[in-house]
């Protein structure tokens, strides 16, 4: 009878947890089953998800799409939770580019994982500006500064938004949303020459480091050098998730325009 000793046993415990707290994925490749797709996202071509139903120019009903890493992620399982996420977008309102007919852009989601978690289950709303099934209603009655008397886990996300509602800076901005569609802290990009819905491909990074509490967001055009479009520095991840594990993704919402929401890469790094 070969047995292993307690000591050991937990040893081995202990390295399996480290390894699966580290997660690397990438996504692109169809018939992928580590990631799903709720309300109307449908891959569409290889590397290219439509988040929302339709093309550039022609009129279609509102439509909201999410994609997820399935498998969820152990960010809090030790002190240095970090991740660093890359991803590729191209978000078009074509020729009919006015405030209008503008959809409601891409966010990039942490949510808490839990059953009775804050991601609402499809058929996804399509409620203007709720980033199609991310946030409720209520979340507007109750902006991002109150979200700590929040029972509960509750939803991170970085908006990358093209549309202006009554608490955003302008119809081009990125922003942090902490159980809340009216977003904690927005920065404009105009500065950094981007259009969120110019229809160019645009490449991000949201870069966590969990030691330091800092977030930061960069963006360029395909191919060009990439900047820093937004700083977040106090953001305590795991406090909001309340130490249990995430499921990450993207959401997107049209609402009834002319702007389509592709995602077209995407890989994850953490640790
Ligand atoms: C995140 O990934 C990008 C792309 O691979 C890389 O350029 C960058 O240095 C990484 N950032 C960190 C903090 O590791
Ligand atoms: C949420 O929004 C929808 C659509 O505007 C509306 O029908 C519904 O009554 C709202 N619910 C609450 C709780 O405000
Ligand atoms: C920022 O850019 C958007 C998109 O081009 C434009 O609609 C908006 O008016 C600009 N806002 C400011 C404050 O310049």
């Amino acid at each position: 009878m070969n047995s292993l000793s307690l000591p050991v046993l937990l040893l081995i415990l202990s390295v399996l947890q480290q390894q699966v707290s580290a997660i690397n994925f990438e996504w692109g490749t169809t018939g992928d089953v580590n990631f799903a797709y709720d309300g109307d996202a449908s891959v569409y071509a290889p590397h290219q998800l439509k988040l929302t139903m339709g093309v550039a120019d022609a009129f279609f009903h509102a439509s909201s799409g999410r994609i997820r890493y399935v498998h969820p992620i152990s960010l809090c399982s030790n002190t240095q939770a970090s991740f660093n996420t890359s991803f590729m977008f191209r978000m078009s309102a074509g020729l009919a580019n006015s405030p209008a007919y503008r959809g409601d852009g891409i966010a990039f989601f942490v949510s808490p994982a839990a059953p009775d978690a804050a991601l609402p289950a499809p058929p996804l709303p399509t409620t203007k500006g709720l980033f199609g099934g991310l946030f409720g209603n209520s979340s507007v009655l109750s902006p991002s500064h109150m979200h700590m008397k929040q029972k509960g886990p509750i939803i991170f996300a970085v908006e990358l938004d093209s549309s202006q509602e009554s608490w955003d800076p302008n119809d081009n901005h990125v922003g942090i949303d902490i159980g809340s569609v009216v977003s904690s802290y927005t920065e404009s990009l105009n500065l950094s020459g981007i259009v969120l819905n110019s229809g160019r491909d645009i490449a991000a990074r949201v870069e966590y480091n969990g030691k330091q509490d800092k977030l930061h967001v960069y963006a360029s055009y395909a191919g060009r050098h990439s900047v820093r479009v937004l700083s977040y520095q106090s953001l305590r991840l795991c406090s909001i998730l309340m130490g249990g594990p995430a499921i990450v993704g993207f959401s997107s919402a049209s609402r009834g325009s002319v702007e389509t929401h592709d995602l077209l890469s995407w890989t994850w790094q953490s640790s």
